[in-house]
C-alpha cells in the first residue's frame, strides 16, 4: 500500500477562517486597569516548514532557553538582521503557486512564546479574552498548554475566551504563525509580505456584567438640526451623555438638537455606556450619509473627498505602527488639506480611526480583502466567485464592521480591492447591508456595480472622468444614477503625479464627480544599511516588482515629497485667484460645511529688490461655496523688477491639528498690475524687466580662445571654459532627463514608456557637432547639430553670444530635423561650475520643485536653498529638483556668484552628479557628489504625467519637438 502525505496541519490549508474565535465586536479603548498588554520581546524560533517541530513547546515549562528573541509585535522578517528571513515585494502575483487554498512546503513558520504573571491589582472574578489585533497570515494559539484555536485575516481582530485556564503566575502564552495559508490566497494586496504578530496582543479582564457587543446608532437631521441616538447593546445598560443631559436605556431612542459630525467640525460627544459590571467610554458623532439625487450626501450636503489611499507603513517596522505614528499620518493629511482616507486594503490599526473621528477624516473602511493574482489565470479559482469560500469572506466582512461600526469617520464600507466579481462579493455586500443599512457600500472591481452604491473606477483619465461627470458614459442602468469617486487616481510614484490640478476642476465642474483617493500615502521602503531605503529585489526576492512598492506621497521616513505639496495647494479648501479688477483677489469657500470664521487673511507685497511687507485683509467670514471680491491696498506700481501680491488665508487660532497661522490656502497676483488678464503665474507678468541686450563688445581670437567681454571660449568648439573669473564648463545643448518612474510607464501600457523609447531613440546618448564657430562684429555664432547615433533625427542648435564689459548673453535658436514623434524630456542647456558654488538664490517658482503639470504648488518670489537642499531624495534615483517659472537664479561660492537671467523664464536644476549619474543609481547611496555642480537651464521640461500606473501627460504638458528659441544673460560677480 503507498502511503500519501500532506505535509502541514489541515487548518493551514483549508479554506476556513478558523476555529474557536469568539464573535466580533465593536472595539474601544481599554483602560489600563482592565487590560495586560502583552507586547515585548518574546522567545522565538524560526522553522522553515509549517511542521518541522511539534507542538511541545506550546507546555508551560518547555525550556526555550536556546531560542532566539523577538519583539511583539513586529514582522519576524524585520527582525534577527536577516537571521529569520527577509520581506518579498510583490505587487499582483502571489509569491507561491496558484493552486488554492495549498500553499507551499517552504513556509517560514514562527513559534512565539511569552510567559506573563497578572499584575497584583488584577480585578477578581468575571473573566478574561486574549486578544490579537493582528497576525499575519495563520496563527495556532495555547495558554498555559491549551489549545484556544486558529485563525486567518491578517489585518483583523481575534478574541479567546481565557478566563478559565488563567493563574495568576507564569502563564504560558504560545503561538505558531505560519506566513503562509489558505488566507493568503486572500491578502493579495500590493505591498511586502511580512508575517508575523504585527498589531498587539493583550489580555482583557471582563468583569461580571461586562458590556458586549453594542451599536452606537447617531444620526442627524439637516433639515431640523436633531440628531436621534439609540445605543443597542448585547447586555442592557443606560447611555449617559452629560453635555446633551441625556440619559437613556440601550435601545431607547433620544432626539435632541444637536451639532452634527463631518470631517471640517469634527463634533464629538463624551458619553458613556454603562453595563451591571463595565463602563464603556463612547464618543458620538451625529451624522447621516445618503446616496440621493445621484450624489453622496452626508448631512444633507454633497461632500468632495479629497483623499488618499493610505497603507500602514513605517520603514523599520513596517505595518507595525505606534500610536504617534497614526497620529503624525493624521496630522500630516490635515496639514496638507486631506479630508479623506481609503484604508486600502485592509481595516487599519483600530486607534487609527479613533484618530480620524477627533480630528475629521472621511473614510472608505475597506475590508482585508484582494485577490488580484488570479487577475494572471484569467480568474480561474478565483475565490471570491467560489461558494466554498464565502464563509471566509462573510468572516473578513463581519469582523471588519463589527469591529468599525461605532466610528462616525466612517462613511462607506468598501468590500475589498481588485478581487475580480462573483458571488462571494455579492454575499458580503448582503451581509454588510442587512447589519449596517447607515452607510453606502463601495467596491470597485465590478464594473456592473451591482453590489454598490457609488460608481468607483481607479486611474481613469482627465477625459473619461469628464465623460462620467457629464453622464455621458454610457454603461448599465443603475449605475448611471450612481454617484462617482476615483478610489485611486494620480499615481505618486517617484517625481510626480502630473495633471493634479486638471483633475481638480472636473471634481469641482461635475457634481456626479465626488473627487478621489490619491495612490498613494507612503513609500514603502524599507530601511536598509547599504541601499538606505529597499524595494523589491533589495532582498534577493526571486519574484518582485521593484520599486512599484514606493509610490506614495510621502517619502519612507515621512518627508512629504513635492508632490504632497502640490496635492495640497490644489484641493485647498479656500481658493485665491485673481479678481476682475487690478490689484483684487477673488476669495471662494470650498468648505462643504465650515465658513471662514476660523481663517486670518493677509496679503504679503514682496518685490524683486525690495523686502517684502504684509497687510491683514477683512473678509467676511463666507459660508460653504460663498465667494467674494476683495480690493487689496493700493502700493505703487515698482520702477524696476516685478512685485507679487501673495494672499494667504491662515488659521486665526490654533486647531487640534494645526497650530495657529498654519497656511491652508494661498494665490498670488501681480501687483500694480494694469491688466487683469496678466495674472498669476505666468513668465513675463507686469512689472517683469526685459532681458539686457548685453551687447557692444567684439570678440577676439587670442591663444586658441575667443574672449568675448567677461567670457572665454574654446576657439574650436566654440565651448564657454570662463565667465569673470570662473572655470566653466558648457553650456551645451541637453535634451534628456534621468527618466522619471512616470517617464517609464507600466508594463501594461508600452505606447506611455517613453523612457524606453526614448533610449531606443538614443536621447540619452546624443552626439554633439560643432558646425562653425563663427566671430562677427559683435557676436560669436557656434552652430553645432545634435543627434543619436544610428538616426537622422537631430536638433540643429545655434548658440549666439555676445556681451558688454560685465554681461554675457546667449541667444538659442533649435530646429529639430526629421519626423519627431516622441515629445522631448527637456529643452535647454546644461553647464558645469566648481563645486564650491553650492548655494542658490533665485527669483521664480518656488521654494520647492516644479514640473510644467505639477507646478500649482511653486510661489513666485525669491527663495534661497543651499544646492544639497534643492534635490529630491526619491527612493529610485531620477529626475528631481527643477525649479519653475525662475526669472534669475544665481549660484554662489561665497566669494563669487554667477548669475542667470532668463528670458522667457526658465526652469533651473542644479545637482552635484549629471542626469547619467542619476539615471544609472538604483539606490540614493549610489550617488556621490563630483567635484562639479551640473546646472541644468530648461526653456522646458516634459510634464510628469501618472503613466507608471494611469494616463500619461496631457496633450497641454508634452514637450513637443518644435522650433524654439530663449535666452540667457550670464553674469559673474561679487557675492
Ligand atoms: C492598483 C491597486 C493598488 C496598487 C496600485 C498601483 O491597481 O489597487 O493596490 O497596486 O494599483 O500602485
Amino acid at each position: 500500500m503507498s502511503t500519501s502525505r500532506i505535509p502541514g496541519p489541515a487548518y493551514l490549508e483549508d479554506r476556513s477562517p478558523g476555529t474557536g474565535a469568539l464573535p466580533p465586536r465593536a472595539w474601544y479603548p481599554e483602560s489600563d486597569a482592565t487590560r495586560l498588554g502583552l507586547g515585548g520581546r518574546w522567545r522565538f524560533r524560526l522553522s522553515p516548514t509549517a511542521d518541522a517541530h511539534d507542538e511541545a513547546f506550546a507546555r508551560p515549562g518547555h525550556d526555550t532557553s536556546d531560542w532566539a528573541e523577538l519583539t511583539v509585535p513586529g514582522h519576524w522578517v524585520l527582525q534577527g538582521d536577516g537571521a529569520f528571513g527577509a520581506p518579498a515585494y510583490t505587487n499582483v502575483a502571489y509569491p507561491f503557486p496558484v493552486d488554492p487554498p495549498r500553499v507551499p512546503d517552504e513556509n517560514p513558520t514562527g513559534d512565539h512564546v511569552r510567559t506573563f504573571d497578572l499584575p497584583p491589582d488584577w480585578p477578581d472574578g468575571g473573566s478574561a479574552v486574549l486578544r490579537f489585533e493582528g497576525v499575519e497570515s495563520c496563527a495556532r494559539v495555547w495558554l498555559n498548554g491549551h489549545e484556544l484555536g486558529t485563525f486567518k485575516g491578517s489585518r483583523l481582530p481575534h478574541e479567546f475566551p481565557v478566563g478559565a485556564l488563567l493563574r495568576p503566575t507564569g502563564n504560558t502564552l504560545a503561538v505558531r504563525v505560519h506566513q503562509w495559508s489558505s488566507g493568503s490566497y486572500l491578502e493579495d494586496q500590493d505591498q511586502w509580505w511580512l508575517p508575523g504578530i504585527f498589531r498587539e496582543v493583550a489580555l482583557l479582564h471582563r468583569p461580571e456584567g461586562a458590556a458586549g457587543d453594542f451599536s452606537v446608532h447617531a444620526s442627524y437631521d439637516h433639515r431640523s438640526g436633531l440628531g436621534t441616538l439609540r445605543v443597542d447593546s448585547e447586555v442592557p445598560g443606560r447611555v449617559t451623555v452629560p453635555e446633551l443631559g441625556l440619559d437613556l436605556a440601550t435601545g431607547e431612542s433620544a432626539v435632541v438638537p444637536v451639532e452634527a459630525w463631518n470631517a471640517e467640525l469634527p463634533r464629538l460627544y463624551a458619553a458613556q455606556l454603562a453595563t451591571a459590571g463595565e463602563r464603556v467610554p463612547l464618543r458620538i458623532g451625529f451624522r447621516t450619509v445618503a446616496v440621493e439625487d445621484g450624489l453622496l450626501k452626508v448631512n444633507g450636503r454633497r461632500i468632495l473627498f479629497r483623499g488618499v489611499n493610505r497603507h500602514e507603513f513605517h520603514p523599520a517596522t513596517g505595518r507595525t505602527l505606534d500610536l504617534a505614528t497614526m497620529r503624525e499620518d493624521v496630522l500630516l493629511m490635515k496639514r496638507h488639506n486631506i479630508n479623506a482616507v481609503r484604508t486600502s486594503h485592509y481595516p487599519p490599526h483600530p486607534a487609527f480611526l479613533d484618530l480620524c473621528d477627533e480630528l475629521g477624516l472621511w473614510v472608505i473602511d475597506e475590508c482585508d480583502l484582494e485577490t488580484h493574482g488570479f487577475h494572471l489565470t484569467d480568474w480561474r479559482g478565483n475565490p471570491a466567485d467560489d461558494d466554498r469560500w464565502t464563509p471566509a469572506l462573510l468572516d473578513r466582512a463581519a469582523r471588519t464592521v463589527e469591529r468599525d461600526k461605532n466610528h462616525p469617520s466612517v462613511v462607506l464600507w468598501s468590500l475589498g480591492n481588485e478581487s475580480g466579481t462573483g458571488r462571494g462579493l455579492t454575499a458580503m455586500a448582503s451581509w454588510i447591508r442587512e447589519r449596517d443599512p447607515s452607510r453606502p457600500l463601495h467596491y470597485e472591481g465590478d464594473p456592473s456595480c451591482r453590489d454598490t452604491d457609488v460608481y468607483s473606477l481607479m486611474y481613469a483619465d482627465h477625459a473619461e472622468v469628464d465623460r462620467i461627470g457629464r453622464r455621458a458614459d454610457g454603461g448599465p442602468e443603475h449605475r448611471a444614477r450612481l454617484p462617482f469617486l476615483l478610489c485611486e487616481y494620480a499615481h505618486a510614484m517617484g517625481n510626480g503625479p502630473g495633471g493634479l490640478a486638471e483633475y481638480q476642476r472636473l471634481f469641482e465642474t461635475h457634481e456626479r464627480c465626488q473627487g478621489g483617493f490619491v495612490w498613494e500615502w507612503i513609500d514603502h521602503g524599507l530601511d536598509h544599511p547599504r541601499f538606505g531605503h529597499a524595494y523589491g529585489g533589495d532582498f534577493g526576492e526571486e519574484l518582485h516588482d521593484g520599486a512599484f512598492v514606493c509610490d506614495g506621497l510621502l517619502l519612507p521616513d515621512r518627508t512629504p515629497s513635492p508632490g504632497l505639496t502640490e496635492y495640497a495647494k490644489v484641493i485647498e479648501p479656500v481658493r485665491i485667484a485673481p479678481g476682475d479688477g487690478p490689484d483684487s483677489v477673488r476669495i471662494t469657500n470650498l468648505h462643504d460645511f465650515a465658513d471662514l470664521s476660523g481663517f486670518l487673511f493677509t496679503c504679503t507685497h514682496e518685490a524683486d529688490g525690495a523686502g517684502p511687507f504684509t497687510r491683514t485683509l477683512d473678509v467676511p467670514p463666507l459660508g460653504p461655496g460663498g465667494s467674494v471680491e476683495v480690493e487689496l491696498p493700493p502700493v505703487p506700481r515698482p520702477a524696476t523688477g516685478e512685485a507679487w501680491w501673495t494672499v494667504r488665508a491662515s488659521l486665526a487660532g490654533p486647531v487640534p491639528w494645526a497650530p495657529s497661522g498654519h497656511t491652508v490656502a494661498w494665490g498670488q497676483l501681480p501687483a500694480g498690475a494694469t491688466d487683469p488678464t496678466d495674472s498669476a503665474g505666468s513668465a513675463g507678468s507686469a512689472g517683469r524687466p526685459a532681458l539686457p541686450r548685453a551687447r557692444g563688445l567684439a570678440p577676439r581670437v587670442r591663444d586658441g580662445l575667443v574672449v568675448l567681454g567677461p567670457a572665454a571660449f574654446e576657439a574650436g568648439t566654440g565651448r564657454l571654459i570662463r565667465l569673470g573669473g570662473v572655470p566653466v564648463s558648457g553650456p551645451r545643448l541637453d535634451v534628456w532627463r534621468a527618466p522619471t518612474d512616470n517617464d517609464r510607464g507600466a508594463p501594461w501600457t508600452p505606447a506611455d514608456q517613453l523612457a524606453r523609447r526614448w533610449s531606443e531613440l538614443g536621447l540619452h546618448r546624443m552626439r554633439h557637432r560643432t558646425d562653425g564657430v563663427e566671430p562677427t562684429a559683435d557676436t560669436l555664432e557656434v552652430r553645432t547639430r545634435v543627434a543619436p547615433a544610428g538616426s537622422a533625427l537631430a536638433l540643429r542648435a545655434v548658440l549666439r553670444w555676445s556681451a558688454d564689459a560685465e554681461l554675457l548673453r546667449l541667444d538659442v535658436t533649435v530646429e529639430p530635423e526629421g519626423d519627431w514623434e516622441l515629445p522631448l524630456p527637456r529643452l535647454g542647456v546644461r553647464m558645469g561650475l566648481p563645486s564650491a558654488f553650492g548655494r542658490a538664490r533665485w527669483f521664480g517658482g518656488g521654494p520647492g520643485e516644479a514640473y510644467p503639470d505639477s507646478r500649482s504648488a511653486a510661489r513666485i518670489g525669491l527663495h534661497r536653498l543651499n544646492v544639497d537642499a534643492l534635490g529630491t531624495r526619491y527612493v529610485r534615483p531620477q529626475e528631481n529638483g527643477a525649479r519653475a517659472d525662475v526669472r534669475w537664479a544665481q549660484l554662489d561660492d561665497g566669494v563669487t556668484s554667477v548669475r542667470i537671467e532668463g528670458d522667457p523664464a526658465f526652469s533651473f536644476t542644479a545637482r552635484r552628479w549629471t542626469s547619467e549619474q542619476l539615471a544609472a543609481a538604483r539606490h540614493r547611496t549610489d550617488l556621490t557628489p563630483g567635484d562639479t555642480v551640473w546646472l541644468n537651464l530648461d526653456h522646458a521640461q516634459h510634464g510628469l504625467g501618472s503613466a507608471s500606473c494611469g494616463p500619461g501627460v496631457l496633450p497641454e504638458h508634452r514637450l513637443t519637438a518644435e522650433p524654439a528659441a530663449f535666452a540667457f544673460v550670464l553674469s559673474a560677480r561679487t557675492a
